[in-house]
């Protein structure tokens, strides 16, 4: 099935609950909530307290992507101020299998991230232990760069290497993503669409939500 997850790092921040609720009205699956520490990427964004606030304002189901240096140094806090699904980067500094025990022992869902530079098989020792894998169709840090689809073949091998071990795996796809590279994408095995840009740089959400869902659902070869 595919499922939208707008980023809030492009909404107005100024508004942020509210940019929360017409997100949810859309018709948006998830919420992303970009988590950067000026360390892991060039970049700072928010941390657990506003994810907190947000979470009490708007119920919604929240998608953490930590940007951040030690992903189990902080895993608690956000799980902790209402995150439903924590992906960290492989890439961090904190060790992947103690990471995915302390994230699902806080009763939450998790997922691996890969840079563009890191390959498909860096993931695949985790597969059996996790619920998403994101891969980056940009270098982390910042919203409204272009989509990297030199990134599909990665997409492709860990779709394909899900299916020989039985795993029906969300594949997160997350930078660059609008209504035409949304149909790349999923032709390519990638289910849960990340998009910022494309969302809250249009009028009517609603009508960006539906439109990446549509281009996606059309491709997805499970939909077929
Ligand atoms: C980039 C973030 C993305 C970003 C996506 O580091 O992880 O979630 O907000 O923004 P767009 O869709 O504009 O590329
Ligand atoms: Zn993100």
């Amino acid at each position: 099935m595919i499922q939208i997850s707008p980023s809030m790092l492009s909404c107005d921040f100024a508004h942020m609950a509210d940019e929360a609720k017409a997100i949810v009205d859309a018709g948006a699956d998830m919420l992303h909530i970009d988590v950067m520490d000026g360390h892991f990427v060039p970049n700072l964004t928010l941390g657990a307290p506003i994810l907190k606030c947000l979470s009490k304002a708007v119920p919604a189901f929240y998608d953490v992507h930590l940007m951040i240096s030690d992903p189990l140094r902080y895993a608690e806090d956000f799980a902790k101020a209402g995150a439903d699904l924590i992906v960290f980067h492989l890439e961090s500094d904190s060790d992947p299998d103690k990471t995915i025990a302390a994230i699902k022992g806080l009763g939450k869902k998790v997922g691996i991230a890969l840079k563009p530079g890191t390959p498909a098989q860096a993931a695949f020792p985790y597969l059996d232990q996790v619920d998403l894998v994101l891969v980056m169709t940009v270098e982390p840090g910042f919203g409204g760069q272009s989509f990297m689809g030199d990134m599909m073949p990665k997409v492709n091998a860990i779709r394909r290497e899900c299916d020989a071990r039985g795993l029906s795996m969300d594949i997160q796809v997350d930078g660059g993503i609008n209504g035409e590279t949304a149909a790349i994408v999923a032709q390519n095995g990638a289910n849960v669409l990340v998009a910022g840009s494309a969302v809250f740089g249009k009028p009517d959400y609603r009508q960006a939500v539906a439109a990446i869902r549509e281009s996606a659902q059309a491709a997805y070869p499970r939909a077929k």
